[in-house]
């Protein structure tokens, strides 16, 4: 792949393992070979103090072109781009944009990654559901108490999967996923439904940028919320710079 055609106008150096060579994002984001069993992968960013979101509650605060070509170079890896509802409300998420970086990263598939949600409430936007491609259409994981009607409607638009009385289990979604060939699953978030993976013991790696700001305490870790306390050992793969943005790669040991 052309190498500015993934990275747009942002410059990376290789600060680990260290090169004089730009790193090719496609390479340094590759996903392991064959794989046999879904791949989790967490794309998340941070401010330097540890916050998930800046002043406006979203994430644009800490994003920067870097991190943007390097979103897009793992949305284009995926085979579905997985979200917690309130991250899909909140970044305003609709069916994912073509994009130049797919055409070589997505050959053989759809040209675009199919959305998935994870929702108790079916609160989505109508153009995730409606809008979609029909070759990529959004996938709804929900729980059986959720609104019964609301089923019905979204089933209609979307493909609705039933994966939890009270509450969707992790394990589920991924078994669904695969069960549909799709392997290579990118989790965006947010830090509530990352938690519930994490403590589930399901994430192969964290893509995590470092945004060079201090955010204070108004914001939430990029893990948070109500799954039990766990801990995870991971060992650090890479790390790219690009103006002062830090990309760091891990796997789980
Ligand atoms: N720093 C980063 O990289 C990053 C990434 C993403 C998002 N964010 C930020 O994080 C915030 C949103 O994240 P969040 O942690 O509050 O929420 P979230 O994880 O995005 O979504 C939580 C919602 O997902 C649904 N959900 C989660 N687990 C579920 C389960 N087991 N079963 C059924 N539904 C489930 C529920 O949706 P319903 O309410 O529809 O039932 C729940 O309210 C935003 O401010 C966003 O900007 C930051």
């Amino acid at each position: 792949m052309n190498q500015s055609s993934a990275t747009g106008a942002a410059r990376f150096r290789a600060l680990l393992p260290a090169s004089d060579e730009e790193p090719g994002l496609a390479t340094a984001y590759a996903y392991p070979g064959e794989l046999t069993r879904p791949w989790l992968r967490a794309n998340m960013v941070t401010s330097v103090d540890g916050g998930a979101w800046g002043p406006s509650g979203r994430t644009a605060e800490l994003s920067a072109p870097a991190d943007r070509a390097v979103m897009s170079v793992l949305r284009g890896q995926a085979d579905v781009v997985l979200a917690g509802a309130a991250t899909a409300r909140i970044e305003g998420y609709r069916p994912v944009r073509p994009r130049e970086v797919f055409t070589t990263l997505r050959a053989g598939r759809s040209a675009t990654p199919p959305v998935a949600i994870i929702t108790r409430t079916l609160d989505v936007h109508p153009d995730l559901l409606h809008q979609a491609p029909q070759d990529a259409p959004t996938i709804v994981f929900t729980t059986e108490s959720a609104p019964e009607a609301k089923r019905r409607e979204v089933s209609r638009v979307a493909d609705l999967v039933v994966a939890g009385t009270e509450s969707v289990r992790p394990e589920e979604v991924l078994s669904a996923l695969a069960a549909r060939g799709m392997f290579r699953v990118l989790t965006e978030g947010g830090p509530q439904l990352l938690s519930e993976f994490t403590s589930a013991g399901l994430v192969d790696e964290l893509c995590l940028t470092v945004a060079p700001h201090l955010i204070g305490p108004a914001a939430s870790r990029i893990v948070a919320g109500d799954a039990p306390s766990h801990t995870q050992d991971l060992r650090l793969r890479h790390v790219l710079e690009s103006e002062g943005t830090l990309f760091l790669r891990y796997t789980a040991q």
